[in-house]
C-alpha cells in the first residue's frame, strides 16, 4: 500500500477528491494532510474526512521541522517516515518544497498546476494570479497540468495536461470553475503515476 502525505494552503477541493477516490483503493491510500496555513480549510476537510492533519510553518519547512505537538519539535523528514510517507501530493501547495525534501522524495513528489506549463508557470503564479494572466494574455484555450516537481518552479516531466477553452466573455472566477472541473482528473493521474512507478 503506498501511503501519499497531500500539502495544501488553502481549499483543499483536490485534497478532498484525492482522499475520497483512494479511501477503498487497494493500492494507495491518503495518510496524511499537511498545511503550512492554519486557518485553511482543507484542515476542515480532513478533519470531516477523518484524516490525520498537521499545520507547519515556512520556517519549519526550510529548517527540516515539525512541531507535532506543544512541547515536540522533530525532523520533517523523521515525521514523515513516522507515518511512512510514499509519495507527496501537492494539491494548491503555495511554497516552493526544499531540496532535502526533493534529495529524499526523489521523483516522489507530484503537483497540480492550473495552467498550461510552461505558459504561466514560475513564481507568483498561482491560483487567480494564473487565470488572470491568461485572460490578460488573449490566450484562447488554457488547462491544467500535472508534473513531478523538481528545484524549478512549475518545471518538472509533465505527466498530464487537460485543455478548456477560454471564451471572450471569461472572467478569472469562471475560467477557474473550468480549471476546477479538469482537475477532477488528478487522483487517477495519480493512480496510474503509482501503477507505473512503484
Ligand atoms: C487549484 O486550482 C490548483 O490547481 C492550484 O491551486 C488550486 C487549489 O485549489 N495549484 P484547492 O485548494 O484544491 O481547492
Amino acid at each position: 500500500m503506498i501511503r501519499i502525505a497531500i500539502f495544501a494552503s488553502g481549499s483543499g477541493s483536490n485534497a478532498e477528491n484525492l482522499c475520497r477516490f483512494f479511501k477503498n483503493s487497494p493500492i494507495c491510500n491518503v495518510s496524511l494532510i499537511l498545511s503550512n496555513k492554519k486557518e485553511a480549510y482543507v484542515l476542515t476537510r480532513a478533519e470531516k474526512l477523518g484524516v490525520p492533519h498537521f499545520t507547519f510553518s515556512y520556517k519549519n519547512l526550510i529548517d527540516n521541522t515539525i512541531s507535532v505537538d506543544e512541547e515536540t519539535t522533530i525532523p520533517f523528514l523523521s515525521f514523515l517516515d513516522e507515518y511512512k510517507i510514499d509519495l507527496i501530493v501537492l494539491a494548491g501547495f503555495l511554497l516552493k518544497i526544499p531540496n532535502y525534501m526533493l534529495d529524499k522524495y526523489n521523483n516522489k513528489i507530484i503537483n497540480i498546476h492550473p495552467s498550461l506549463l510552461p505558459s504561466f508557470g514560475g513564481k507568483g503564479m498561482f491560483g487567480e494570479n494564473v487565470h488572470k494572466a491568461v485572460i490578460e494574455g488573449g490566450e484562447k484555450e488554457s488547462g491544467i497540468t500535472i508534473h513531478i516537481v523538481n528545484d524549478i518552479y512549475d518545471n518538472g516531466t509533465i505527466l498530464h495536461q487537460s485543455r478548456c477553452p477560454v471564451t471572450p466573455n471569461d472572467t478569472p472566477e469562471t475560467l477557474a470553475q473550468k480549471i476546477h472541473e479538469l482537475e477532477k482528473i488528478y487522483p487517477k493521474i495519480v493512480e496510474k503515476f503509482v501503477k507505473d512507478r512503484f
